[in-house]
C-alpha cells in the first residue's frame, strides 16, 4: 500500500526502514522522501514506523515465578 503518493513510499519500504534502524520520521524523510513534498502523510508514516520498530524491539524474557516453601 502506498502511504506517500507524492514520492511513492510504500508500508513495506517504511517497515525495512523501521528493521534498518531508523527511528524517526525525519530519518525515514531523509532515506525514502516520505512527506518531503505535500506532508499529508506524515502521520500515517509515522505510526507505521513505530509500530514496527515496537514490533521490533526485543521482548523482556521473563522468569517464571518461584514459590520457596517455608521452613516450618
Ligand atoms: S503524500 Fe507524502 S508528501 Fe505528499
Amino acid at each position: 500500500m502506498y502511504v506517500c503518493i507524492c514520492n511513492a513510499v510504500t508500508e513495506k519500504m517504511i517497515r525495512q526502514a523501521a528493521n534498518a534502524g531508523v527511528r524517526t520520521l525525519a530519518e525515514l524523510s531523509r532515506r525514502t522522501g516520505c512527506a518531503t513534498t505535500c506532508g499529508s502523510c506524515a502521520d500515517l508514516a509515522e505510526d507505521i514506523l513505530h509500530e514496527a520498530r515496537a514490533a521490533a524491539a526485543p521482548r523482556p524474557f521473563k522468569l517464571p515465578l518461584l514459590t520457596i516453601p517455608q521452613a516450618a
